[in-house]
């Protein structure tokens, strides 16, 4: 496998991860997909490559997610970082889905887990899953097409999608943001509210920024070049910034977090109106005004 020498990562965890790992299964994979044509098939050949994908060693790992081995080690890796377990965690996003969508967009979809979730809680739905990684995006369809799932994959930029404004009724991103800068996190929430319906949800699952802030080793062990800049962040703040309403973060166990927000349903030019006047009727004395806030 190609790894940068001496990382963290293969000091420490590709060891252990060894361990764990059932190389002869990963290798058979590997050898089973016709990596060439199936790259060839995915790949958008107008999707170009933003510099903090191309250059960043994610999981200490030459190229990140533009390589075979990073793709094909992703799932059994990643199912031993989601306590209390993948599943779960997972599902957190998947049940607190309002209503009844009818197109998804599940960005940053990496391999496909949470969309092939997706899928099976909303199988009426359109589920589309977008990302800028056509190795994740091999292995994301041939899990799919494993469980006969009638999922759609692309491949490009959550930070600027192709779709027109208001397509979806959904917009999700699972483990994307600790893996890109706070402002392509910030720009990414933004094309999100460009392709919400009005009304629509949105639900971001990621790293516990409280946690990553208290507890600093995690920060540097799993070789993450932007996950303590994440860490930093607040995304409520990002999500407020970024239009969106009804913002609302809860801890998923102690390592994550999921956050959910809507964009806002259009204001009619009415209401707007009544909303003026009985402004304007609204005696300005003292009295009436609300107590100043404590702080
Ligand atoms: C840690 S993986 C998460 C994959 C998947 N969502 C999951 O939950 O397992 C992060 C994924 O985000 C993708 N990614 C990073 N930046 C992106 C961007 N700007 N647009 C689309 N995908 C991006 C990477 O290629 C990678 O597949």
């Amino acid at each position: 496998m190609e790894t940068q020498s001496k990382t963290i990562f293969e000091q420490f965890l590709a060891p252990l991860f060894g361990q764990l790992i059932d190389r002869e299964a990963l290798l058979e994979f590997r050898n089973s997909i016709d990596w060439a044509a199936a790259i060839a098939a995915i790949a958008n050949p107008q999707v170009t490559y933003p510099d903090y994908y191309q250059h960043s060693n994610f999981h200490g790992i030459q190229n990140g997610y533009l390589n075979i081995d990073a793709a094909i080690t992703y799932d059994p890796i990643t199912q031993y970082v989601l306590p209390p377990g993948e599943t779960w965690v997972r599902d957190s996003l998947v049940k607190a889905i309002q209503g009844q969508p009818r197109r998804i967009l599940d960005l940053g979809c990496g391999t496909g887990t949470t969309t092939r979730l997706l899928k099976r809680q909303f199988p009426q739905a359109e589920v589309v899953g977008l990302d800028l990684s056509p190795q994740m995006l091999v292995v994301a369809d041939h899990k799919a097409r494993a469980e006969s799932l009638d999922l759609t994959f692309r491949h490009g930029n959550a930070m600027a999608t192709e779709w027109p404004a208001a397509s979806f009724d959904v917009v999700c991103a699972t483990l994307l943001f600790h893996e890109t800068p706070p402002v392509v996190a910030k720009t990414i929430l933004q094309e999100s509210w460009r392709v919400l319906n009005p009304g629509g949800q949105l639900l971001v699952l990621d790293g516990n920024q409280h946690t990553l802030r208290s507890v600093d080793w995690l920060n540097t062990i799993f070789e993450e070049p932007f996950i303590r800049a994440y860490g930093q962040g607040n995304l409520d703040a990002w999500l407020g910034y970024a239009r969106f309403e009804a913002v609302r973060t809860q801890d998923v166990f102690w390592l994550n977090q999921l956050s959910t927000a809507r964009k806002p349903l259009p204001v009619s030019p009415a209401a707007q109106a009544s909303v003026a006047k009985s402004d304007l009727e609204m005696p300005d004395v003292e009295g009436d005004r609300p107590p100043a806030p404590a702080w």
